[in-house]
């Protein structure tokens, strides 16, 4: 069988050496890859080091080898064409469709997916030129992964790293998984609830839950490779961050629905996973509950919280919204799936069974997603990812 054939473009930014990490990557895991370097990006990794790695003749310029006619050649081949890092520069040209270097042509002759990893400083990413730019390339079906927030060059912290050689891996992976398709989920915000919320009760205890929030992520991930802009609400999963995506941590249900709210503003989709408590401890001791000797302990109040997910597909910040809520049930599962779809007034419902050692925590998951419009999808045992697949595959008409 023939490799599928990468294109790695790398344009001139510091974050260039943690390309040649996401090379290794490619090429061993049995890819074929070019690398198209820009000239100014020869100033952090020379063209030895690509050439070397890669196994092919690298070259900046569209007038080496132009009896091969590489300015076309190279991405007309190609099965995927990913620039990491992407300039602020690169996402200038890129956008308005300059072909002044190898690299410009061959975005602009590559009829295969392209994803963009950008990384710059926290400044230029939001300017409002940038902004224009990405949403320019996103609009036309590229995958554009939101860059990370950490340390920057210099002493600068803040949103605009390049994400891990891994995790841009992992997206490129699934980006050739899905075939030549158009990214469905390009210019879509959405947003993911992942995880279990902890109801403190003291400074040391909590009320909590068994959810790992690998569902939530395994939707962030298969969200971000179809091309959406993703805000995932994270509440103490401990998971490692899923590139491209924002992430905003939360601890408790109050702060989950109030993280929630804020950034379905502007969502398209709203995907409740987390686990979220119903009812937290009524009263906060802000002293650690002691023991008292031959006295047994006083019963614990509880108070109800908000049910967000209602409350997202009651509002509907936008009309063409569309809300999908999970329900991990132990008995009954489809009966009492239907009627929490009708009680909540979501879109769509994953319905699971749950029990001690069955999907919490699991790596894998079988589900029926129960739809409003009285459509009904078995999702056989299988990868969580399988399981967020199906249920983008079920969102994207729905936006249409
Ligand atoms: O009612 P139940 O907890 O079974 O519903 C599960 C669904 O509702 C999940 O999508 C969960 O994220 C959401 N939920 C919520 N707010 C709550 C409880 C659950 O949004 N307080």
């Amino acid at each position: 069988m023939e490799k599928p054939k990468v294109v790695l473009g790398v344009s001139g930014g510091i974050a260039a050496y943690k390309a040649c990490e996401l090379l290794r990557r490619l090429t061993e895991s049995g890819h074929d890859v070019r690398v198209v370097p820009t000239e100014a990006s020869l100033h952090f990794v020379g063209a030895a080091t690509w050439s070397a790695l890669s196994g092919h003749p690298v070259s900046t310029e569209v007038w080496n080898d132009v009896h091969e006619v590489p300015h076309v050649r190279i991405g007309q081949h190609a099965d995927l064409v990913v620039v990491a890092p992407a300039t602020a520069d690169l996402l200038a040209r890129a956008a308005h469709g300059l072909a002044d270097d190898l690299l410009t042509n061959t975005l602009l002759t590559a009829r295969c997916p392209v994803v963009f990893a950008p990384a710059m400083h926290t400044e230029m990413w939001e300017h409002p030129a940038t902004r224009e730019n990405v949403a320019t390339l996103r609009r036309r079906g590229a995958v554009v992964i939101e860059p990370a927030v950490g340390r920057l060059t210099g002493v600068d912290t803040g949103k605009g790293r390049l994400p891990d050689p891994g995790e841009i891996f992992e997206v490129c992976r699934r980006v050739l998984a899905r075939g030549p398709v158009a990214p469905d989920l390009a210019g879509r915000h959405v947003v993911i609830s992942a995880g279990g919320t902890r109801e403190p009760l003291d400074p040391v205890r909590y009320l909590g839950n068994r959810s790992s929030g690998k569902q939530g992520y395994a939707l962030a991930r298969t969200a971000v490779a179809r091309g959406a802009r993703v805000t995932l609400v994270e509440a103490n999963t401990g998971l490692p961050d899923p590139s491209g995506a924002d992430i905003v941590r939360v601890g408790t249900a109050t702060q989950l629905r109030e993280a929630v709210l804020k950034a379905a503003a502007d969502a398209d989709v709203v995907v409740m996973a987390a686990a979220v408590a119903d009812f937290r401890p009524a009263e906060y001791a802000a002293g650690k509950i002691k023991k008292k000797d031959g006295q047994e302990p006083a019963p614990i109040a509880l108070v109800r919280n908000p049910d967000i997910l209602a409350e997202v597909a009651g509002r509907r910040a936008r009309p063409e919204q569309i809300v999908v809520g999970f329900a991990a049930e132990t008995d009954n599962v489809l009966a009492n799936g239907r009627e929490k779809l009708r009680r909540k007034g979501c879109d769509l419902l994953v319905v699971n069974e749950v029990g001690e050692r069955r999907t919490f925590g699991a790596e894998e998951n079988e589900a029926v997603v129960l739809a409003a419009d009285g459509g009904e999808t078995t999702v056989p045992f299988g990868p969580k990812e399988a399981l967020a697949d199906t249920v983008w595959d079920l969102v994207s008409p729905r936006l249409a």
